[in-house]
């Protein structure tokens, strides 16, 4: 038998990245991936690919405006497969190139499914290794809408809706969370109509309410319609076609609505299926998570789990710091545990939406004293000049200390413009300290500076 120090299971951000790490402190790493290419949801179906195509139809709505910019090009089109081709292909570049630090950090994939048979060993196909140590980085998988199948044609999950071989007519969006904004935004732009479906009365829940108010209007503005506080009571595929119905969730009101493609959008599960965890004694947590403690070991020793199969946001950076600090602890180095309040969410449309830390109704409602300070991008002279006003910068400070709790970015590279305040926040520097240090002019982030002015009662701009 085959014996390693560490045999990662699933080579998604959590397990590959650590993986690679793992070896780099010594160790000798196995990584079981069943999928033909490494880089799990992230890479293969998720992040990666759904930003290849956000990128290539925001070309495409932009030529509408290359006008106001005095520039007129001829009849514009564009091919759908051609578009596709290049998301393969910024995919394969970027799945060969984590083969590639396989082979040069001295990791080695086992290409098949992996199980545990016994704590300390995982078994691929026929061959059973040794595992001093086995971490478990299996990700998650879309969660299903009870009585609806899908078939990834017409009735989809987010790995349908990024492959569809054409521009639907009518898309309806089940969920209005990250997936459903962002692909509903791609095949809006490429000429869908677009009704997204939520059974809350708000688009992402989780989100600052103000931010996510302003982010639906501007959405609306680009052709997606919302049904908020909605049930779906059944969706069934006729043929070509498919019926979705909605109950209004105030007065129970039913309607029908008739679509040619339908993404259920309505969250993720952990994937511990199959695993022959229950046999093992490795214990999940009440919303069926592994359970982990603050070095990610679960119940069973030896073993230990990451990334989305695990608490926290179900994002691929906090999947690969979960990762980081997994394998620092295996190896015996000191690492605290990763601050999953430090984490940044962005959602990929236009304008961006960026969420770190607290929003002003969780501040309102836990009853701290806090300040807010906004400022929007059309008193922005960059946001101005590249026409990007849409959207504001909002922080939240502590009333008493001026520690930043909260910040929330609507507009271009908000993405890009909250890690300034993700570190601020990290390192525990104040709106004025933020406020003090020097942002280049004209900058986008110029308006980071004045909302923490905002808040500090002292707006210049504004
Ligand atoms: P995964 O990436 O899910 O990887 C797990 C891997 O394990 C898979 O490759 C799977 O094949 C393999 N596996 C599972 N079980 C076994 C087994 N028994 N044997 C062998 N292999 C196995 N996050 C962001 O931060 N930013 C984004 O922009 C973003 N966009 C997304 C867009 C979409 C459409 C989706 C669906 C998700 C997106 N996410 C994004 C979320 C992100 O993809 C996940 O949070 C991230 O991939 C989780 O990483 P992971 O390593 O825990 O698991
Ligand atoms: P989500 O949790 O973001 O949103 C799901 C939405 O569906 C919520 O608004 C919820 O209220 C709604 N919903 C739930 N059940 C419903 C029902 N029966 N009918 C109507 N609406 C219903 O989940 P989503 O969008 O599927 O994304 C899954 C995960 O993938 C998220 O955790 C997200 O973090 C991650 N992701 C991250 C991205 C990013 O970072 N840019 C991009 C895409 C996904």
């Amino acid at each position: 038998m085959r014996n390693f120090d560490l045999v990662v299971i699933g080579a998604g951000p959590g397990g590959y990245v650590a993986a690679i790490r793992a070896a780099q402190l010594g160790l000798s790493v196995a990584c079981v991936e069943e999928r033909a290419t490494l880089g799990g949801t992230c890479l293969n179906v998720g992040c990666i690919p759904s930003k290849a195509l956000l990128s290539s139809s925001e070309h495409w709505a932009e030529v509408k405006h290359l006008a106001a910019h005095g520039i007129s090009v001829g009849e514009a089109g564009f091919d759908l497969g051609a578009m596709m081709a290049r998301k393969d292909k910024v995919v394969g570049d970027l799945t060969k190139g984590i083969a590639h630090l396989f082979k040069k950090n001295g990791v080695e994939w086992l290409n098949g499914r992996g199980t545990i048979p016994a704590a300390g060993q995982v078994r691929v196909g026929d061959e059973v290794v040794g595992a001093k140590n086995i971490l478990i980085a299996t990700g998650s998988d879309p969660a299903g809408l009870p009585g609806v199948s899908v078939d990834e044609e017409v009735i989809l999950t987010s790995t349908g809706a990024l492959a569809l071989g054409r521009v639907p007519e009518h898309l309806v969006v089940i969920g209005a969370g990250v997936i459903g904004l962002e692909l509903g935004e791609v095949w809006a732009r490429l000429g869908a109509k677009v009704t997204v479906v939520e059974y809350l009365d708000r688009i992402l829940p989780g989100a600052d309410g103000e931010i996510a108010k302003t982010a639906q209007r501007l959405l609306q503005r680009q052709g997606l319609a919302f049904q908020l506080g909605r049930k779906v009571a059944s969706v069934t595929r006729e043929g070509a076609r498919a019926a979705v119905t909605v109950e209004r969730r105030d007065n129970g009101a039913v309607e029908t609505i008739d679509a040619d493609a339908v993404l259920v959008a309505i969250g993720r599960r952990p994937r511990t299926a199959g695993l022959g965890l229950d046999a093992l004694g490795v214990a999940l947590d009440g919303r069926g998570f592994i359970a982990v403690d603050g070095q990610f070991r679960t119940s069973v020793a030896g073993i230990y789990a990451i990334g989305d199969v695990v608490p926290g946001p179900m994002l691929a950076h906090k999947a690969e710091e979960d990762g980081i600090a997994a394998v620092e602890g295996i190896a015996g180095h000191a690492h605290a545990a990763p601050d999953y309040g430090l984490v940044p969410g962005v959602v990929y449309t236009a304008p961006e939406i960026a969420s770190l830390g607290a929003t002003e109704e969780a501040l309102k409602e836990a009853g701290r004293p806090h300040v807010v300070g906004r400022f929007q991008f059309i008193a922005n002279g960059r946001a101005r000049a590249m026409g990007a006003t849409d959207g504001l910068v909002k922080v939240l400070g502590c009333a008493e200390s001026g520690r930043i709790l909260g910040a929330h970015i609507l507009g271009r590279n908000a993405g890009e413009l909250i890690q300034e305040l993700v570190l601020a926040m990290a390192t525990g520097a104040t709106l004025a300290q933020v406020a003090a240090s020097s942002h280049a002019h004209p900058g986008m982030g110029e308006a980071v500076k004045e909302a923490c002015l905002a808040a500090l009662g002292k707006p210049l701009h504004a």
